[in-house]
């Protein structure tokens, strides 16, 4: 499937960011910019699309265990609240910038739309590094950051989540902080909270869960086999590690995983479960002996049938494209691939399951969360996993029957049928005053 390429024709020029064209906010906006031509009348809402309608920067400072005061710079960003709340995650790395919140918060925009959820797109993250703080220190951070930003999120205003580096725990610490400050038990203003403070069955592996359901169907399609087929995973963390062991399970060789610390190959599948227990003892799966050392540009030129980026963005540049010997890449990141190597990608015939609707498990089951608790009344896990299929796989096939009728990308198809609801609902809404 391909679509026509545009050059940039859309930029809304804001003064804080200077993307590059391989950037997050860079490669959102190419991405925005091949769908415009596509919305007819609602483009004339296209400012909605290309700048963040609100974003707040905070100082977080803290006292270190040492008793020194260190200051962090964090971000909550809500780039659309036209179809409901913002929601997304919250991310901690020392890489984090607002440019990035800005992309990230966009894709959520895109994700929620595609998917269908009532939700606008949000994100936040705090620039550090987290193995550099004791878990003292993390919880100050998170506490002070909360209050920072509790000035615009709420159950009915911006929801965060975990993301790269924050886990239930710091949503924990999230509500527990709102809560306080609010003064009453708010458990609807984070998602992916432990179960025992309203958290839901199913969250913790909901987005490799979506990854493995998109991609077996995307597999089907392609009459990829599922029984044998081989598959690299970069990052083996929440996402990466949890489609590893449903893709194993199936009949799946997982035969190349690569993380921050390096990367392990073995041609007759990786030994999944002894491979999380290696992680969860040394933190990376560099030093794993069920299989040999895979450099870090070898992982990416691996013969294998699926590859998975599920680390960070700009993985697939078009260098890496030009080598990816897979049929297909199931975006379980968030923003992977640059806009180029999606043009070499499709020209090789290489299928690319977007990320707006490949790691969208994840934002759905936090949809759950926040309608369970809301009504103060909980689903079976069996109940979530059956309502999460459906939507995903009810999403899928809409965006494959787009892309089918008007011979798009999946991603054009995808961020086609999410910006017309996006665009409709801010049309539909109209301007105040
Ligand atoms: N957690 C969720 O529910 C969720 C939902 C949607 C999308 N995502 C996206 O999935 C991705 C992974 O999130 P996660 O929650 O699994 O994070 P995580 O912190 O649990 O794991 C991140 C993984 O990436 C690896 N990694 C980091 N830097 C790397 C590098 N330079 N090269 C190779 N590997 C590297 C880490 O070693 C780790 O294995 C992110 O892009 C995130 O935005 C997460």
């Amino acid at each position: 499937m391909a679509d026509t390429q545009h050059s940039p024709v859309y930029s809304a020029n804001l003064s804080y960011v200077s993307p590059k064209p391989e950037s997050p906010w860079g490669t959102y906006l190419a991405q925005v910019d091949r769908v415009l031509p596509y919305m007819g009348d609602l483009a004339r809402w296209s400012g909605t699309l290309l700048r963040p309608k609100r974003v707040l920067i905070v100082d977080v400072p803290i006292q270190l265990d040492s008793g020194e005061i260190a200051h962090f710079e964090g971000y909550r960003v809500q780039h659309s609240l036209s179809r409901g709340p913002g929601k997304g995650g919250v991310r901690y790395h020392p890489d984090v910038t607002l440019e990035e919140v800005m992309a990230l918060s966009a894709w959520m925009t895109v994700k929620n739309a595609a998917v269908n959820l009532p939700f606008g797109g949000a994100k936040g993250g705090i620039r550090l590094d987290p193995k550099m703080l004791s878990n003292q220190e993390l919880e100050r951070v998170t506490r002070r950051y909360t209050s920072e930003i509790g000035i615009i999120i709420g159950p009915q205003r911006d929801i965060p989540a975990p993301d790269v580096n924050t886990n239930a725990q710091t949503m924990a610490w999230m509500m527990d902080t709102y809560s306080a400050n609010v003064g009453a038990t708010t458990t609807g203003v984070v998602t992916g909270k432990p179960i025992s403070l309203g958290g839901s069955l199913g969250r913790v592996k909901a987005t490799g869960r979506g990854v493995f359901v998109t991609g077996r169907e995307a597999m089907r399609r392609l009459k990829i086999p599922m029984e044998g087929a081989r598959v690299a995973i970069q990052g083996f963390g929440n996402v990466g590690a949890n489609a590893a062991e449903l893709f194993a399970h199936s009949g799946a060789k997982v035969v190349a995983v690569q993380d921050h610390g390096g990367g392990v190959f073995n041609s007759n599948g990786l030994d999944v479960a002894a491979l999380t227990e290696h992680v969860l003892t040394h933190g990376s799966v560099a030093g794993f002996s069920g299989g040999e050392i895979l450099g870090l540009e070898d992982f990416w030129g691996a013969d294998v049938d699926v590859i998975i980026p599920a680390a960070l963005e700009g993985q697939i540049t078009e260098r890496r494209a030009e080598r990816l010997r897979a049929k297909l890449v199931l975006e379980a990141a968030n923003g992977p691939t640059v806009p180029g190597a999606d043009d070499i990608l499709a020209s090789r015939g290489i299928t690319v399951l977007p990320d707006v609707i490949c790691n969208s498990g994840g934002v759905i089951v936090s949809y759950f969360e926040w309608v369970q608790d809301f009504s103060s009344f909980f689903w079976s896990e069996e109940e979530i996993n059956l309502r999460l299929d459906k939507i995903i796989t009810g999403a899928l096939h809409h965006i494959w029957a787009t892309c089918e009728k008007y011979n798009f990308s999946l991603r054009t198809g995808a961020f086609v049928v999410a910006c017309e609801r996006i665009l409709q609902a801010r049309n539909e809404r109209g301007l105040y005053p």
